[in-house]
């Protein structure tokens, strides 16, 4: 994934922390045709899990940031959830659109007030490991805001390779989701998907996380 456009460096942090956090970096790479994460169809653990339907996930109010082309959000909408979608990138706004989704345009890191407390649900995948290291703080406090209380924020969370310090898609250990989650969420369920899509396999971790009060 290359983003094209020259690195924010957050001073204060470590090495982790170079990346690009603009809209229009994104929209470039749609243009190019160079969306090299979209698999094509909604990842395999999130059928897996609508599938299984495990009796804490009731169809509600959720939120998907960084939907990309919104093949997840479709899949959580067919069954029967009340799906908003969120990307900054126009192309995948559009692409998300076409699948009869909700979308708001929009950097997940500054939500608009009026969803404030508005989701159950926020759902991840990949959009968390595009976020520069330095705003993974705001990235939460923008989960927080969004959920009711007691919302879930579930999802799967990429990249397993702590050596590799360049992104995106940026680092991400287990450790690293601990320190950038706890104490504002609790998490209830962290696991290795059975099934992931191609190269994934082994490089992703599910996460279930309620927000604390
Ligand atoms: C790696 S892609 C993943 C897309 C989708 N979730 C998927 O798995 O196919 C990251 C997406 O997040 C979007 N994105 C990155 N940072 C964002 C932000 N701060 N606010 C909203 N969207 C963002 C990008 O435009 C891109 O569509």
């Amino acid at each position: 994934m290359n983003v094209g456009r020259p690195p924010i460096y957050c001073a204060s942090m470590s090495d982790r922390i170079l990346g690009n956090n603009d809209a229009a970096s994104w929209e470039a790479i749609y243009q190019a045709d160079d969306a090299g994460w979209d698999i094509g169809a909604a990842a395999p653990p999130f059928c897996d899990l609508l599938v299984a339907a495990p009796a804490w996930l009731r169809p509600g109010r959720m939120l998907v940031p960084g939907c990309g082309a919104g093949h997840d959000a479709a899949a959580f909408a067919a069954a029967g959830f009340a799906v908003t979608a969120m990307d900054f990138a126009p192309t995948a706004v559009r692409l998300t659109r076409e699948k009869g989704i909700h979308v708001v345009e929009s950097n997940f890191l500054q939500p608009p007030a009026a969803l404030t407390g508005a989701f159950d649900y926020v759902l991840e995948h990949t959009c968390f490991c595009a976020i520069p290291v330095c705003d993974r703080p705001r990235y939460v406090a923008a989960a927080r805001r969004v959920l009711k209380p007691g919302g879930l924020l579930i999802g799967l969370f990429y990249r397993f390779d702590p050596a590799d310090v360049n992104g995106p898609p940026f680092a991400l250990s287990e450790e690293d989701l601990r320190t950038a989650f706890e104490p504002e969420f609790e998490i209830l369920e962290l696991q290795s998907p059975a099934r992931s899509h191609g190269k994934r396999q082994g490089r992703e971790r599910f996460l279930r996380m309620r927000v604390t009060t």
